[in-house]
């Protein structure tokens, strides 16, 4: 498996957030081992609807996805953008299987450890798969793949992954995608849709704080992986859904004024008390929106696939 030293990645991109005037951290340090299994657990929430929705768009619609997927051609590298555990990729997965298609799989992942535990999982449940884990950065990995063989590539990009990016993040990371693969080659786009502000605010605000625990988990990371000091009782976790740009934005809140040793990195941060740290966006899509960013990020949406409430849709689209 491809590793990378992401812990002095990790360390530089955190200092360079904490040092701004408005503090952030990059969502993608979100997820080390706790972190996934809380993501796995925000998958079950009754509040967080997306999972379920895309769920019921793989399993009501994955043949005739597949059978798009490989019209014309049998040997396909299957390329995915952020795997995590793969729970709704299996459906796809079996289908193409049942179909007899010739599939290698490039499951793309920062976490290290959700890619072995989808590995394990994949040589139990398709031990005859070919799987080709690949622990990077999307835009490392996908120049690291660049993979422009006679094969049919698909991406998948699914569970609104691509919604941590703002809409012009989006367009840049999809025209990579669309640069680094070839004409007619296929992206399958899970992307949540705007609806009802209530029902979004309520899925990253869940009563029981599990989304909470989810962003706060960075700063125990700091605490194992940089020596740091934080105290998980000083800070608290803020969320709100602005629906005109579509965006949930998170923050951590620190609840007073108080210093940070990052002891590793021989640093001490300070925070004001209400300063805030962002943490994570995900953007909501209407349909029309979302048309824009295929055409000016080099792709022809080809279908869109909704669900039966209209929460969610998985799009086809193909690059031009
Ligand atoms: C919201 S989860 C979704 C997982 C899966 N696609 C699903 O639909 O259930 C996002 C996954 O993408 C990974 N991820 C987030 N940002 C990433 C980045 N910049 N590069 C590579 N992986 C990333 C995370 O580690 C996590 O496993």
């Amino acid at each position: 498996m491809e590793t990378l030293t992401q812990l002095s990645q990790f360390a530089q991109d955190i200092l360079e957030g904490l040092k701004k005037t408005n503090k952030s951290i990059n969502s993608k340090y979100l997820y080390d081992k706790i972190g996934d299994s809380i993501f796995q657990k925000i998958m079950e929430m009754p509040e967080y609807y997306l999972t379920r929705s895309e769920f019921e768009i793989l399993t009501t619609k994955s043949k005739e996805i597949v059978g798009l997927l490989s019209k014309d051609k049998r040997d396909i590298n299957l390329i995915e953008l952020g795997a995590g555990d793969g729970i709704k990729t299996k459906i796809l997965l079996e289908e193409m299987l049942k179909k007899g298609l010739n599939i290698e799989y490039f499951p793309i992942d920062i976490s290290n450890n959700i890619l072995q535990e989808l590995q394990k999982s994949l040589l139990i449940e398709f031990p005859k798969l070919k799987v080709s884990p690949i622990n990077m950065d999307y835009f490392k990995a996908l120049k690291y793949i660049n993979t422009k063989s006679n094969q049919r590539n698909i991406i998948l990009f699914l569970g609104s992954n691509v919604g941590n990016f703002t809409y012009s993040g989006a367009a840049i990371i999809l025209a990579q995608i669309a640069h680094f693969n070839k004409s007619g080659d296929l992206l399958l786009l899970g992307i949540d849709l705007k609806k009802d502000p209530r029902i979004i605010q309520n899925a990253y605000d869940d009563k029981d704080g599990i989304s909470a625990e989810f962003n706060l988990n960075v700063l125990r990371r700091m605490n194992t992986e940089l020596g740091a000091n934080f105290n998980l009782n000083n800070f608290s976790y803020y969320t709100y859904y602005e629906p005109f740009s579509g965006e949930v934005r998170s923050f951590i809140h620190s609840k007073i004024k108080q210093k940070i040793l990052l002891r590793n990195l021989d640093t001490t941060i300070e925070f004001e008390a209400n300063e805030i740290v962002h943490t994570e966006i995900s953007k909501k899509y209407s349909l029309k929106e979302l048309e824009k960013l295929a055409n000016e990020s080099g792709f022809k949406v080809e279908k869109h696939y909704i669900d039966k409430a209209s929460y969610f849709t998985d799009s086809l689209w193909k690059i031009v």
